[in-house]
């Protein structure tokens, strides 16, 4: 097969919602349906099992989260499907805002019963950034929700998106009878089951055929007849350009646990998600359809076994293929590397691979040369845009408890922050270190680990800092100037990058104010 035809072929996408939505869940249905896994409760099984592998998985275990963003590959239909999963807790948000970088599109899953959750709109927030396309699929219909049109328009307020129903639930709840697809005008009957793999569908192109009243009752008939006129009269005819763009986002309606509604919103999204397309770097944008190789690292994961200190490093490869015991060049490093053992993820199993196409995610052990963000080419030195690091919520200052390890400490604290378990900020003066988080588990994590697999021990210090920003001016000497002025809340972030810590709000728009020459940002890429 040519590279065109292995990148026409690939859809790479990310699925996020407010934790308890059903993303787990709807995750397993997809992967019986590509026929990837054979029984339900595969997903979750598998992190079941790797929890028990050491306390810090525990800790996951006991809060019922999914600390690792997994990558799980599929075929459908003649398709390659990358599935993304990502962490819905908050406290993981960073981890996920960094899988959306490496993914073209994303399927958002919302309770029908609690409707648009803070969490969602945080990652819609990140998907907006990038125009990333969504599909949305409103879940749990065999629950009383809340009322169709409401849900739709808080997603269209809450989420600043505008949206277009592609199904219709009928009725909600105990009498829930099934969908209507708008779309290819089928009627898709509601059967409880958990087990089934696909669905039943009648074809009814015409709402006013009788047997619509044979199926549902004529009230519900009638009912789904009026829906239909108001849908159709409101919302404008749905564009694929308009999803590709990231302004419209179709909407499902469905029941992950009962496999209701699933295959329907595949089977569009195979048809009208985007395959591997133009990245920004840089130097320029590379097409996917270059032949020579070109990707980059989103994600560290460290080796839970303490015997074991090597690290997988999460690979998007962006342009020509891949290629394994092939030298590359690592473009913020001195020497070309090459990799013996490269992963694919197919399901719950990993697999060695040869060869990687655009859209892919290959996993690379490393013994500690791969940082998040970085570039591998085949020669050019470009480097991919677009992972950010974005200011944390909560900052500690770190105390070394045992000043016998201060090697280990900083060694410690520089492989989990290059695997993105959090940010260090060093300050300028005293050369203080602080952590900064977006949630409070993190902290039990470094400290967990930092002990586990380096034998340092650590007391975080709460420290009242509200935002770090990273600063820029155009005139270099106006920047030196400030961060004179300024010296005791001048720090670096690990990329040696001028970080402004500023106390409080008020605090940081007088400074803003005072100094008009300086930019500040919440993101480390502006
Ligand atoms: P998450 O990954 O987004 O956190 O959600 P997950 O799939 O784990 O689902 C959260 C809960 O919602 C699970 O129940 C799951 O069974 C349930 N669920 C998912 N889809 C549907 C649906 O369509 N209808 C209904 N009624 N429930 C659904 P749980 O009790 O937490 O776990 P379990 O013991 O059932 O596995």
């Amino acid at each position: 097969m040519s590279l065109i035809q292995e990148i026409h072929k690939r859809k790479t996408f990310g699925i996020i919602a407010h934790p308890d939505a059903g993303k787990t869940t709807l995750t397993e249905k997809m992967l019986l349906f590509g026929g990837a896994i054979k029984t339900a409760g595969a997903v979750k099984s598998n992190k079941i099992d790797t929890a028990t592998k050491s306390d810090w998985m525990e800790i996951e275990k006991q809060r019922g989260i999914s600390v690792a963003t997994s990558v799980m590959g599929f075929e459908y239909k003649g398709m390659k499907i990358n599935l993304l999963d990502t962490p819905g807790h908050q406290d993981f948000a960073e981890d996920t805002y960094r899988t959306l970088t490496a993914v073209d599109s994303v399927i958002m899953v919302i309770d029908c019963v609690k409707g648009v959750e803070i969490q969602t709109e945080k990652l819609m927030e990140v998907c907006r950034m990038r125009n990333t396309p969504v599909i949305c699929f409103i879940n749990k219909l065999d629950r009383e929700g809340r009322d169709p049109y409401e849900l739709l328009d808080e997603v269209e307020n809450k989420l600043n998106i505008s949206v277009r129903p592609l199904s219709w639930p009928i009725s909600m709840g105990k009498s829930f009878k099934g969908v209507y697809n708008l779309y290819d005008k089928q009627l898709n009957l509601f059967s409880p089951s958990q087990r089934k793999v696909s669905d039943d569908r009648i074809t009814i192109e015409d709402l006013s055929d009788p047997r619509l009243d044979n199926y549902i009752g004529t009230t519900l008939s009638n009912q789904l007849r009026d829906d239909v006129e108001l849908i159709e009269g409101v919302y404008p005819e749905f564009e694929v350009s308009e999803y590709l763009q990231g302004k419209v986002a179709p909407v499902f309606f469905g029941s992950a646990v009962n496999n209701f509604g699933i295959q329907e919103m595949l089977d569009t999204f195979i048809k009208i998600a985007p395959t591997p397309k133009t990245r920004s770097t840089d130097q320029r944008e590379v097409n996917p359809e270059e032949s020579q190789f070109s990707g980059f690292i989103f994600k560290i994961h460290a080796n839970m076994d303490p015997k074991h200190r090597n690290r997988i490093a999460f690979l998007r490869v962006c342009s020509g293929k891949f290629e394994r015991n092939k030298p590359y060049n690592h473009v913020r490093g001195t020497k070309a590397l090459r990799f013996s053992n490269v992963t694919s993820f197919m399901a719950q199993d990993k697999e060695i691979v040869d060869e990687a196409f655009p859209g892919d995610i290959v996993g690379l052990y490393d013994t500690g040369n791969l940082k998040i963000g970085d570039t591998l080419t085949e020669g050019e030195n470009l480097h991919f845009k677009g992972i950010p690091s974005f200011s944390p919520e909560i900052f500690r200052e770190v105390v070394n408890k045992d000043a016998m390890k201060t090697k280990q400490l900083e060694k410690g604290l520089q492989q989990l922050m290059e695997e993105g378990v959090a940010q260090l900020f060093t300050f300028e003066i005293g050369s203080r270190k602080v952590v900064g988080t977006v949630g409070q588990l993190q902290f039990e994590v470094i400290q967990f680990r930092l002990k586990n697999e380096y034998n340092a021990t650590v007391d975080f210090v709460p420290m009242n800092l509200y935002k770090a920003c990273w600063i820029y001016s155009k005139d270099r000497k106006k920047l030196d100037e400030f961060i004179r002025s300024k010296q005791r809340h001048i720090a670096k972030d690990k990329d040696g990058k001028w970080v402004f810590m500023a106390e409080s709000k008020a605090w940081l728009q007088m400074v803003q104010d005072n100094f008009p020459d300086i930019s500040f940002h919440f993101t480390s890429e502006y």
